[in-house]
């Protein structure tokens, strides 16, 4: 009988005893740099680890988005196949894009650690989990499920870094979703402090021109109050760069982007390199990565990708798995980068004593390419998110667990019909170029649809019909016939509009869907696959695993 569990046991006594019983060390952040226990400087030697999950090809979004992912992390057969792969390759750090958080890590976990092995995982879901760069909010269902995240990991000593995004914004006019990506920072932030966590804060970002992509990475780390606070900061900011084709020189590839960050006062490093043209790779970039041109400015990279990865610029992967999965047979790109790895040796300065402490300048300006508000969206708040549903006099109730696909049309819908009404859906949308934030804005989506319905339902004088919404709304019994959604909205959430640590999700919270719906039999996931990789024109070959919720954009854009 299969029993991953017993697997997992046995491997896990099998490393710990193979690799002796030194505990990884703590990795922390002086200024710009990494530094391991010891003092001295610490780079990333590091792999993009992730199976490919399915993408759902949409016609309304640039990119083809991953729809579905695999947890790297939650099977124990497949990091003990992999591990003597990784350790070949001599890589001190795996990115690892997407995992379950309600799935067990442990011997995944144990054996990296073992191994030496650090995480850097990112927190973002396919599809409804990750800040949505064409309708930008931070709610109180993303927090949650970064928390839950948190709280899966914090058990382990090698998570380096937690990033709160991955290419959210891609080009100069979504910069508009900085506001929401640095509340994320900030609260996610706030969380591991509150527990007292080393775990860094980074976010990664697409490649792209430096007159955006400057300004980007300062608003990332800056402090909106001009008090030298990095309370609002990421410790650590990645950039998907793929500007290394083939046999090419710092001076041609790196040197452009080494002086634009030449002033940077957090870690920077690549969270994905590995241009494939030509194929197979050389990684003759390694050595000037890791040389004493590049690494006043950059701590290291993550070579992508140890699976194989499609892209339309063809394939990345370093390794193919068996049909069955059970073995692995590493490609020359494999082989080349090991040979690159191997050769590294790290340069040890500046010292750790002689860092520079971070300073937090104050952030850019806004002009007509840079567009984000250094106005933060407040921190999302359950109770007060809570409170507000509970008493809204008409609530999304779907007959489908398929909730993501839905919300979108019917927001459309909803706010519509609210505006032939007379009413509004601006208490449910925020605004990352004003800075101006409607009072429901940090709820979760079904929560607003909720308000907008409520409000619609109101103004027809509570005709049940007009509750209905195709069979997706329903009459709230307990909810008061005389007060409206407005002044719940007021009363709920009049206190939730500032920043706070916030706290872990009760079970019983509201996350994503319906807290009314008697639905949710079955899942609306499929565990599959993780990453597309794309290219957006001949010159930025763009990274992986965009940030996109389809339905949900949909319905937000017509507010604004
Ligand atoms: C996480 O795993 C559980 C148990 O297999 C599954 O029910 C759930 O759908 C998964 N969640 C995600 C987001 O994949
Ligand atoms: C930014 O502009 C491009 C091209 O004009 C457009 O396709 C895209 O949807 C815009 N993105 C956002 C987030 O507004
Ligand atoms: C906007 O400001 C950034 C620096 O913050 C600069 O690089 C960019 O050129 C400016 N854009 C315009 C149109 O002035
Ligand atoms: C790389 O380019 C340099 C300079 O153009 C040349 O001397 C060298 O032979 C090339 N190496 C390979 C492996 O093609
Ligand atoms: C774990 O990975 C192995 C190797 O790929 C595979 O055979 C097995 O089915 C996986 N187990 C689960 C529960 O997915
Ligand atoms: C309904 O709203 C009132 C007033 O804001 C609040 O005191 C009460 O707790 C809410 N009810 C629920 C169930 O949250
Ligand atoms: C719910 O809303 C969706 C989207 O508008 C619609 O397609 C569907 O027919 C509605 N009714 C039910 C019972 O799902
Ligand atoms: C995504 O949607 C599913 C239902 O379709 C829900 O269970 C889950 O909580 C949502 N996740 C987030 C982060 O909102
Ligand atoms: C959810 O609905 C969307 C749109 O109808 C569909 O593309 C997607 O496959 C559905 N997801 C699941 C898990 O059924």
């Amino acid at each position: 009988m299969f029993s991953p569990s017993r697997v997992a046991a046995a491997f896990a006594v099998v490393l710990s005893l193979s690799s002796g019983v030194y505990p990884i060390g703590k990795v922390t952040r002086s200024g710009r740099y990494l530094y391991n226990a010891d003092g001295s400087r610490f780079y990333i030697k590091g792999i993009a680890y992730q199976e490919q999950g399915a993408s759902s090809p949409d016609p309304n979004a640039p990119f083809s988005e991953p729809s579905t992912f695999i947890d790297p992390l939650a099977n124990g057969t497949a990091c003990q196949r992999d591990l003597p792969f990784l350790q070949q390759l001599g890589v001190n750090t795996i990115r690892v894009y997407s995992v379950n958080s309600s799935l067990n890590h442990d011997t995944c976990m144990q054996a990296l650690s073992g191994a030496g092995i650090y995480t850097i995982l990112d927190l973002a879901l396919p599809v409804n989990g990750s800040i949505d760069r064409n309708s930008p909010a931070w709610t109180t269902n993303l927090l949650d499920s970064y928390i839950k995240t948190i709280d899966t990991f914090s058990k382990y000593d090698n998570i380096l870094a937690y990033n709160i995004g991955n290419e959210v914004i891609t080009s100069p006019n979504g910069t508009t979703a900085l506001a929401f990506v640095k509340a994320a920072a900030r609260d996610t932030k706030a969380y591991l402090n509150s527990k007292s966590s080393s775990a860094l804060v980074g976010y990664a970002a697409i490649d792209g021109d430096a007159t955006w992509i400057v300004p980007l990475a300062s608003y990332l780390s800056c402090d909106p109050s001009g008090s030298n606070s990095g309370s609002t900061a990421i410790d650590l900011f990645g950039l998907n760069n793929y500007e290394w084709c083939g046999n090419s020189t710092f001076q041609a590839s790196y040197a452009g982007k080494t002086g634009d960050f030449s002033g940077y006062n957090v870690v920077a490093y690549f969270s994905e390199y590995g241009c494939n043209q030509p194929s197979p790779r050389v990684w003759d970039e390694v050595p000037a990565l890791f040389g004493s041109s590049a690494t006043p400015v950059w701590s290291g990279g993550i070579a992508f990708s140890y699976f194989p990865a499609e892209s339309d610029q063809g394939a990345f992967g370093m390794i193919t798995l068996s049909s069955d999965g059970s073995t692995v047979t590493p490609n020359t790109d494999f082989e080349n980068l090991k040979t690159m790895y191997n050769q590294v040796s790290f340069i040890n300065d500046p010292s750790q004593s002689s860092a520079p402490s971070a300073s937090y300048a104050a952030c850019p300006q806004q002009n007509t390419t840079f567009l984000a508000s250094t106005t933060l969206p407040p921190t999302p708040n359950d109770a007060a998110c809570q409170c507000l549903e509970s008493n809204l006099s008409c609530q999304f109730n779907p007959q489908t667990s398929n909730t993501t696909a839905i919300l979108g049309p019917l927001l459309d819908t909803a706010c519509s019909l609210l505006g032939t009404v007379g009413g509004s859906c601006d208490p449910i949308a925020g605004n990352g170029q004003t800075g101006q934030y409607g009072v429901v804005s940090p709820c979760d989506p079904s929560t607003k649809l909720s308000f907008a319905m409520s409000g619609y339902f109101e103004a027809n004088k509570r005709n049940p019909q007009a509750c209905s919404f195709g069979g997706n709304g329903t009459v709230n019994a307990k909810a008061s016939t005389t007060s409206s959604a407005s002044a719940f909205a007021s009363s709920c959430l009049a206190a939730a509009t500032g920043t706070h640590v916030p706290t872990a999700p009760s079970t019983t919270s509201n996350s994503g869907s319906s807290s009314t719906s008697g639905t949710g039999s079955g899942s609306s996931h499929t565990p599959g696959a993780a990453i597309t990789v794309l290219v957006s024109d001949a010159r930025a070959l763009l990274g992986v695993f965009l940030t996109f919720a389809i339905s949900v954009a949909g319905g937000l854009l017509s507010l604004v």
